[in-house]
């Protein structure tokens, strides 16, 4: 199938493109321009691929007419497209639960898993071994929740705790490639290994001393040094452990190379990185962007995923960013959103058919005055029981409006109990 020039509209003072009706937009069509800022939407790329309705949809709820590149014609089908994670065995996912139903449980073992992994830390950190068998077993928790529903563990790694950031990093990071492999349709087993990837990545950063780790001050070149060194303690320590899983030394050794050879321990090759390292760099770029550390103030998913969109290629593989774009997706559970309205709420559940239609709890009214406890599902906006101003607005960081998602621990998506 070829992709299908456009014969209506008429050129912009932008070369190479057309200015058209949203009514006139195709799937395979390349939208370079909108006609509001880029920010005042839920695109999280300046320009992108209309791949299915959903996305005709969304530009039709925030644009009325948008420019599509007239001259880069070559649509390529999906199924001609490189898989991204091919593997000789892939499968499918459905959610067997609801999200809601998950909470519960996923609030236990997130519980449990920090603890396991705060303890598998000190261990190390004291000169101990790691406890392969234990470590094993935590991910294979987080992987069942992970395949029942992942939205409910993903919203207990949006709560962090002060003071507990090298742990919460590891199990976030576990959780979200788990559900970045279930995305990509991953069997078990591998989810198995590639969480355990995760959540043992940065184990060499208990060889560092925590007065470097924790310096909020530019850090000396011998200092910077110190923390790139943990990518070569981690694979020491891994080599050292009985029953370790191969993937994981490579993993802990390699999740800091980057695609264009810039990277560190070794400043590999693209071909030299294997997909697991190339997929924990992801994952390990964007959780750690969207938490506040000793250095750095979090940034919102929103903007995590744009810098992730912006060194595809070069720091990050072009694929994999795209594909793990699209499973954080949008608006992930946790996030703190302000609607047109200006009504600010918590992201309970994803709509995975209305992306920017999640259901939310609202925190703030329309004057950012406490509301009156209500569960939102604003995909009514659709139905038109909700007018569109409900639509949202915009992405605010943890913290916002005096709003911490923390606080919400509890409760969280047993809300809509
Ligand atoms: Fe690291």
């Amino acid at each position: 199938m070829k992709r299908q020039r456009v014969r209506e509209g008429y050129f912009s003072q932008e070369a190479n493109s057309l200015k058209i009706h949203v009514s006139q937009l195709q799937i395979g069509m390349y939208v370079s321009k909108l006609d509001r800022p880029w920010l005042e939407t839920p695109f999280l790329m300046q320009g992108f691929m209309v791949e299915n309705l959903d996305d005709i949809d969304i530009l039709a709820e925030y644009c009325e007419h948008v420019w599509v590149d007239s001259v880069q014609d070559t649509w390529i089908p999906p199924e001609d497209r490189a898989v991204v994670g091919k593997s000789p065995r892939k499968t499918t996912y459905i959610n067997k639960v609801s999200a809601q139903d998950e909470h519960r449980q996923a609030m236990g073992i997130y519980k449990e898993a920090r603890r396991i992994t705060k303890s598998l830390l000190d261990d190390i950190r004291l000169g101990g071994t790691i406890d392969t068998e234990q470590a094993k077993s935590t991910v294979n928790d987080c992987v069942q929740s992970v395949i029942r529903n992942p939205d409910a563990l993903i919203w207990m790694s949006k709560l962090r705790e002060e003071k507990e950031y090298t742990a919460e990093h590891c199990l976030n990071v576990c959780i979200l490639a788990i559900a970045f492999g279930r995305k990509l349709g991953l069997m078990e087993e591998e989810l198995q290994n590639l969480g355990f990837c995760g959540l043992l990545h940065d184990v060499g950063k208990m060889k560092v001393p925590n007065s470097v780790l924790q310096k909020t001050s530019p850090l000396t070149d011998k200092e910077f040094n110190m923390i790139k060194a943990h990518t070569v303690h981690g694979r020491n320590l891994l080599m050292s452990s009985p029953n370790m899983y191969d993937g994981a030394i490579d993993v802990a050794y390699s999740h800091h190379e980057r695609l264009d050879g810039k990277g560190y321990p070794r400043k590999l090759k693209a071909s030299s990185i294997t997909q697991f390292s190339r997929m924990i760099a992801i994952v390990d770029a964007y959780d750690a962007m969207t938490t506040d550390r000793c250095y750095a103030k979090a940034i919102t998913s929103t903007d995590a995923l744009k810098e992730i969109y912006s060194c595809r290629g070069t720091h990050f593989d072009e694929e994999l960013s795209l594909a793990f774009i699209k499973t954080v997706g949008l608006y992930p559970p946790g996030s703190i959103v302000e609607l047109d309205n200006g009504l600010v709420g918590l992201v309970l559940t994803v709509n995975h058919r209305h992306r920017h239609l999640p259901q939310i709890y609202a925190v703030l009214d329309q004057d950012k005055k406490p509301a009156k406890a209500d569960i939102i599902d604003l995909k009514d906006v659709n139905d038109g029981k909700l007018s569109k101003d409900y639509l949202i607005k915009r992405v605010h960081c943890d913290g916002t409006f005096g709003i911490c998602i923390s606080d919400y621990r509890e409760k969280g998506l047993s809300f809509s109990y």
